[in-house]
């Protein structure tokens, strides 16, 4: 073997060849299967897009009716789920609770999935992607305190998460089609970003082909972080602490630039944008939408555009190529929409789905080879080993 050259956050190794997902930082441009992610936002549902990710083309009519039906016939959740969660303690935050559960499925689909068999391969897609909103959706239930509930089949999916979040036994739960617009918008911008953290971490674990639930729960984990989808938790925890502080952005800004200090602008900067990420851009102009059409004022809002334009006339952001990314303004839309923090990044994680599924298929399909990074060894040289007695 030749000598090994070693990249941490592997900055400038690529992975694997994907046709999935393109992305151009310096430009701000994103793509998914060669769709801007402006014309889908704007004009496709996210189970489209899922379709798209998953199986390269955008459904027809008949098939996405199909994918559709097919997901929910896959809604119902094993009732010993349900008593996995009891066990669980009110406080746990809801991204354990739901990296435990995606990986309790297992349990109870043990058979893994024959890749190079279609008809397998399209069921356990439809099987994930509906069996993970309802359990994702328990994880808030269990913290709330609120009986467990089902998926409603005559509802559509984004529907069915708000309905799955916050229908409580007195009556029905009326969703505001607003609200369902603007997260099915959410769910599509957060659907793929390539070979981000969690998306390696689910081709990572499944190149060893473990199944598909135990590669997306180890994604989910990944995900959680607050250098990855966790920032969107941690946003909303910095504004409202500006906030708190008498909304003293310069302040702040002036903390995230202090080398010393370990604080950093949560929602600015990325590995690959260096430029505006053309997420964010969307996310912006739907938080005013959307806490219009809301009719809620939020100051925190306005915290987050101040912080912003300072930031990007400051220096130190401008030599760094440092602009807010898609966790930045995603918090305020959950907020205005009632969905409590600690899910933010849940709903990451709904809205990422597809991708890792995406992903995972693949990384099979192209029959990977595992992923096995190499190391520079820096231990200890050649050692006699001593009895305890001697030591
Ligand atoms: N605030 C202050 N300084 C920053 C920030 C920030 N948010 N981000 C990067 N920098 C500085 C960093 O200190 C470094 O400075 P220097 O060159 O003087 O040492 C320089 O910019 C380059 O940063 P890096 O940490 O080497 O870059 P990276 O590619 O390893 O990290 C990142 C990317 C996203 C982890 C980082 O920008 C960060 O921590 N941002 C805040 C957390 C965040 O918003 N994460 C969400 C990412 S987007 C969606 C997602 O993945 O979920």
């Amino acid at each position: 073997t030749g000598a090994i050259t070693i990249d941490p956050g592997y900055k400038n190794t690529g992975s694997c060849k994907s046709e999935i997902t393109f992305l151009n930082g310096e430009e701000g441009v994103l793509r998914y299967r060669g769709y801007t992610i402006e014309d889908l936002a704007e004009k496709a549902t996210f189970l489209e897009v899922s379709y798209l990710l998953i199986f390269g083309e955008l459904p027809t009519a008949s098939q996405l009716e199909k994918f559709e039906n097919d997901i929910r016939k896959y809604t119902m959740v094993s009732e010993e789920m349900k008593s996995i969660i009891d066990g669980f303690p009110r406080t746990a935050h809801p991204m354990g609770v739901l990296s435990s559960l995606t990986s309790a499925l297992t349990a109870f689909n043990p058979k893994s999935v024959n890749v190079e068999n279609e008809k397998e391969l399209y069921e356990a897609v439809c099987k994930t992607i509906g069996k993970f909103l309802v359990i994702a959706t328990w994880t808030f239930r269990k913290r709330m305190g609120y009986p467990l509930n089902y998926y409603d089949n005559t509802k559509g999916y984004v529907e069915n998460f708000m309905r799955l979040m916050f229908e409580l036994p007195t009556g029905p739960y009326k969703v505001d089609p607003k609200v369902v617009a603007a997260l099915d918008k959410l769910f599509i911008l957060h659907a793929d970003h390539e070979q981000n953290c969690s998306t390696s971490t689910v081709r990572i674990v499944g190149s060893s082909h473990a199944g598909l639930f135990a590669s997306i729960s180890a994604g989910v984990s990944a995900l959680w972080g607050p250098l990855h989808g966790g920032a969107n938790q941690a946003v909303l925890e910095m504004l409202q602490q500006i906030h708190d502080n008498g909304g003293d952005v310069a302040k702040f800004v002036l903390k995230a630039k202090d080398k010393n200090d370990p604080f950093r602008l949560m929602g600015f900067g990325h590995r690959v944008y260096k430029n505006f990420d053309p997420r964010a851009k969307i996310i912006k102009k739907a938080a005013d939408d959307v806490l219009g059409t809301l009719g809620v004022e939020d100051p925190l809002l306005d915290i987050a555009k101040q912080l912003e334009k300072v930031a990007l006339e400051d220096e130190y952001f401008k030599a760094r190529n440092l602009y807010p990314n898609v966790d930045f303004y995603s918090g305020i839309i959950y907020r205005a929409m009632g969905i409590p923090v600690e899910m933010f990044t849940v709903l990451f994680a709904i809205g990422r789905l597809p991708g890792w599924i995406a992903q995972w298929k693949e990384m099979r399909l192209n029959k990977e080879p595992i992923g096995r990074p190499r190391q520079v060894y820096t231990g200890s040289p050649l050692r006699a080993f001593k009895e305890v007695k001697d030591r």
